[in-house]
């Protein structure tokens, strides 16, 4: 139906009849000529219609915003002066001869180039929203990561298998999504979390090279950069250590960012222990582009008239930190209100300050509402450690570490942004040496901070029985601009370590043969050491194009509660259907508990 794009036609194309199809971006009646900002995927072309064609003209004049088009028409320069320089086709315009409305379009709900338009309203309407010049160049981008990342893979020799997708319950620390069983009433299978179970049990099936990119279900918490439904790039392979893995992931990296971006992404990625990371940036994916740094105070402050600080400082599970911000005097006694209350959100109780307005000065040219409670040698050693300069602010946090970390390690970042202090670029990291295990207080009781089959480190064998806590993983993240883009590890291959494992979780040998029975057995019949990793393909593609959430890289997102405003799912479904499955309601719908 056409010869050409409507966004390709530039001057090369002078003189030439061209055919093009799209959708009428705008029409505007300019004394006696019609303008028709004719646009396709690849961009805009203006199309003029005068009347000395007067049947095409009638056409022209009932085109509305939207109707979909096809002209036939030559290719001429813009007169002198009316070229528009900011569209690639703006030297050039088509003088249309045919006209013929494929389509017609009801008003649409929005203007394309509006940009207020309501998110809930955006995803209603998402077709629509989709043909938005840069909506269209984020899927654009998005298929072109993906076929970098195959390119990549299939050149080294990785398998693309696919895994089920009716399975059982993962143990990925999310809530399942479940699908109940007709054939089998009472039973339901889980959508997997991830492919985990499956990309281990195909190592031992001997693909050596195993990769896919892989739609994934969580039923969590949603955020900006967590959808139930999001898509992986899921990898594993055999006889490969870590060193060699992630060497070859970075190595992926590199090249998929100097391919689609022309980015030259540092070698090696630098690396961080999950332990330094805590201490530094009170997160486990540090943002680096942020020159703003924790300082543990804690030693300080344990015998301070202070309760807020002394208390955290002599217990073993609590954290007294310091965040120095340069030329923070500046901050208004309603800003640091409002960043006292942001730090609630985390759990903080507060946010205790000094503003330094004369180092030399000592107590003097400090100012704060706690400077009463600090003894001079105190003080001291404050300024020193934190290597505050005049016109700074400290802030500190003091509680449990894990609350005094998220709260300052949020504060961090806001104030990074806030304060335009981000550095430009890219700055990829590595984060290992994670701990295996995390204290649960709710369920008193160790959680994996992986997966279950994360394999400890060889050297931390010996701790699984005598100091879980203490003991390391073979696991690694990688995190690029303070978002987890991936995270992996080195699995356990031997079944007595499998066990000890699943022992310190609490699992016992009664559940762990009814959940992962299966593996356990596989296990015994010859199984390679292994390991891989999984990238959140939505999170890179938001990090490549600067979009602000992975909604705005996924053709058909969901919302912050789950649901489909596209199509209404999820919804009811009728009596019979029920029935078949063997499934009665606790609740009819809409009925009140
Ligand atoms: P993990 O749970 O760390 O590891 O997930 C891997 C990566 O997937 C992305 N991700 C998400 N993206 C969008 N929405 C979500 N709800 C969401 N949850 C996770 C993140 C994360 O780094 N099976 C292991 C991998 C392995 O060990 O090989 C796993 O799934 O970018
Ligand atoms: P208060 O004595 O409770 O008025 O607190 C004095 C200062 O300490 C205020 O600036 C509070 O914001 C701050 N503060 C209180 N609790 C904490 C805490 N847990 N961590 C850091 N600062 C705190």
């Amino acid at each position: 139906m056409r010869t050409h794009y409507c966004g390709q036609l530039r001057e090369q194309q002078l003189d030439q009849e061209v055919e093009l199809c799209g959708w009428a971006h705008r029409r505007r009646d300019h004394g006696g000529v019609i303008f028709i900002d004719l646009r396709d995927r690849e961009g805009l072309v203006q199309v003029v219609f005068d009347p000395d064609t007067p049947d095409t003209f009638m056409i022209a004049e009932r085109v509305r915003s939207e109707f979909v088009l096809r002209v036939r028409g030559r290719v001429r320069r813009r007169p002198a002066g009316t070229e528009n320089q900011d569209l690639p086709t703006g030297q050039v315009e088509v003088l249309g001869l045919d006209l013929e409305i494929l389509n017609r379009a009801e008003t649409p709900p929005f203007q394309l180039d509006d940009d207020d338009v309501s998110e809930e309203h955006r995803l209603r309407y998402r077709y629509i929203d989709l043909r938005r010049p840069q909506m269209q160049q984020r899927l654009r981008l998005r298929s072109k990561i993906a076929r970098a990342l195959r390119d990549y893979l299939d050149r080294n020799e990785f398998l693309d298998i696919e895994t089920p997708m009716l399975t059982r319950a993962t143990p990925e620390g999310a809530r399942d999504y479940l699908v109940p069983s007709r054939t089998h009433p009472g039973s339901f299978f889980a959508l997997p979390q991830s492919p985990q179970l499956f990309k281990q049990l195909l190592m031992m099936s001997g693909m050596d090279r195993y990769y896919q990119i892989v739609r994934c279900f969580r039923d969590e918490d949603l955020r900006a950069d967590r959808q139930p439904e999001f898509t992986q790039l899921d990898i594993e392979t055999s006889f490969m250590s870590e060193e060699q893995l992630m060497g070859m992931m970075e190595d992926m990296m590199r090249e998929v960012f100097a391919k689609v971006m022309e980015v030259a992404l540092v070698e090696p990625f630098p690396r961080m222990s999950y332990t330094e990371a805590m201490l530094r940036y009170g997160s486990d994916k540090p943002d680096l582009r942020i020159p703003l740094e924790l300082v543990d105070v804690g030693d300080l402050m344990s015998t301070v008239d202070f309760k807020v600080f002394s208390g955290p400082a002599s217990d073993p599970q609590g954290r007294v930190a310091a965040l120095r911000l340069p030329g923070g005097v500046r901050l208004s006694r309603k800003e640091i209100d409002d960043y006292t209350k942001f730090v609630s959100i985390y759990g903080a109780k507060g946010l205790a300050y000094i503003k330094v307005n004369e180092v030399a000065r000592g107590r003097d040219g400090l100012q704060s509402p706690i400077l009463k409670f600090l003894p001079d040698d105190v003080i001291d050693a404050i300024v020193q450690r934190t290597g505050v300069a005049d016109g700074d602010l400290i802030f500190f946090g003091a509680d449990r570490a894990n609350i005094v970390n998220e709260a300052l390690g949020a504060l961090r970042v806001k104030l990074g942004h806030d304060l335009g202090m981000v550095e430009r670029g890219w700055r990829p990291l590595w984060v290992v040496d994670f701990p295996m295990f995390e204290w649960d207080e709710k369920e008193k009781r160790w959680v994996s901070l992986h997966h279950p089959f994360t394999a400890p480190k060889d050297e931390h064998m010996e701790l699984l029985r005598s100091d879980p806590g203490a003991c390391h993983s073979r696991a690694y993240d990688m995190v690029l601009n303070g978002t987890e883009v991936g995270g992996g590890s080195m699995r356990i291959y031997r079944t007595e370590v499998q066990q000890e494992v699943f022992e310190c979780l609490g699992i016992d040998e009664h559940e762990a043969r009814d959940k992962f029975g299966f593996l356990l057995d596989a296990l015994n019949y010859g199984c390679p050491p292994h390991g891989g990793i999984a990238f959140g393909l939505d999170r890179l593609v938001m990090l490549m194009t600067g979009a602000s959430s992975i909604r705005e890289v996924m053709a058909f997102p969901k919302t912050q509660t789950a649901s489909c405003l596209l199509t209404q799912a999820p919804s009811a479904v009728n009596e019979q259907q029920l029935r078949d499955l063997g499934i009665r309601l606790r609740k009819a719908p809409g009925e009140q508990s």
